[in-house]
């Protein structure tokens, strides 16, 4: 478990950061394309932070500008993992390491207030 590790207490964002987690434990599936799984996950991502971002205006939950502008910030840096991956010049392992321990590390950062 990496984004699912702690529970924020909302079930759909729960569920959505267990969803990520089930996307990153494909990776490494001898039946399936590393690269296609890692440029799958990272997209969920992206959709996730958003989808995280109205979910919580909707339910007038108070997340920060700081918590906003670190899902820009994992944003961009994904972005740029995904399109080393799509071409070849990172590893698609290295790359789910390095987006295993960005989640974890946002869930424990950036939750606190939810
Ligand atoms: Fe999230
Ligand atoms: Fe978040």
């Amino acid at each position: 478990m990496w984004y699912s590790i702690l529970r924020v207490g909302d079930g759909e964002i729960d569920r959505q950061h267990m969803n990520i987690d089930a996307y990153l434990r494909q990776i490494g599936d001898k039946y399936q394309d590393p690269t296609e799984i890692v440029v799958k996950t990272i997209d969920a991502l992206i959709s996730h932070f958003k989808s995280e971002e109205d979910h919580c205006e909707n339910k007038n939950y108070n997340m920060s500008q700081d918590h906003k502008n670190e899902h820009l910030r994992l944003k961009e840096k994904l972005t740029e993992i995904k399109m080393h991956v799509a071409t070849k010049q990172l590893d698609q392992f290295i790359a789910a390491y390095t987006i295993k321990g960005i989640l974890y590390e946002h869930i424990h950062n950036s939750y606190q207030i939810l």
